[in-house]
């Protein structure tokens, strides 16, 4: 499965990466747009989970550090609309349609395998880094969009670390249900 999360994100990112020649702030607005929403997912996942008794260990700090990524991803979108990222109809459309589509996706997948909805978040993230990583690159340094960077792998190595937790939550569980 994580193969298949990997050839799904680069399908996706082909298709951005057309889409989007030469058009950097309006690729990273939708980039940004879409990237946030399975924080939100995972975020509407744990509290579903609470309300069915399902609260494992690692409950709290999961809700905390996707709370916080959340709004950490609010403020890179709030920095590229600051840019003209979102000024064009069409990008708003595409990025408003993906997200839906996304958020939901995310939602199925995390309750069903969190650790696999992990990895593709994880993904995601080292791709934008790279994204960033790249506009530098071509264009200079760019304090701003240096710190956007390193957010984004912060995020990319707290999911790492989520995805291990998740997984002994998981354990837990599971060990529990069958005493
Ligand atoms: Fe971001
Ligand atoms: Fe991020």
């Amino acid at each position: 499965m994580k193969t298949f999360n990997t050839v799904v994100l680069n399908i996706t990112v082909a298709i951005l990466d057309f889409l989007y020649k030469g058009r950097d702030y309006q690729r990273f607005w939708v980039l940004e747009e879409i990237a946030r929403a399975p924080y939100f997912a995972f975020l509407s996942v744990l509290h579903f989970r609470e309300s069915m008794g399902l609260r494992g260990p690692d409950h709290l700090y999961l809700m905390r550090e996707h709370f916080d990524q959340s709004v950490n991803e609010t403020e890179h979108l709030e920095y590229m609309e600051s840019k003209g990222g979102n000024a064009y109809w069409i990008d708003r459309f595409l990025a408003r349609h993906l997200v839906l589509i996304y958020y939901w996706v995310n939602v199925v997948y995390y309750w069903l395998f969190p650790k696999l909805a992990y990895h593709l978040s994880y993904e995601v993230e080292i791709h934008a880094a790279d994204t960033y990583a790249k506009y530098l690159e071509k264009n200079g340094s760019d304090e701003k969009i240096c710190a956007i960077l390193n957010d984004e792998l912060n995020h990319a190595s707290e999911l790492l670390q989520a995805m291990e937790k998740n997984l002994c939550q998981y354990t837990k569980i599971t060990k529990l249900e069958s005493i």
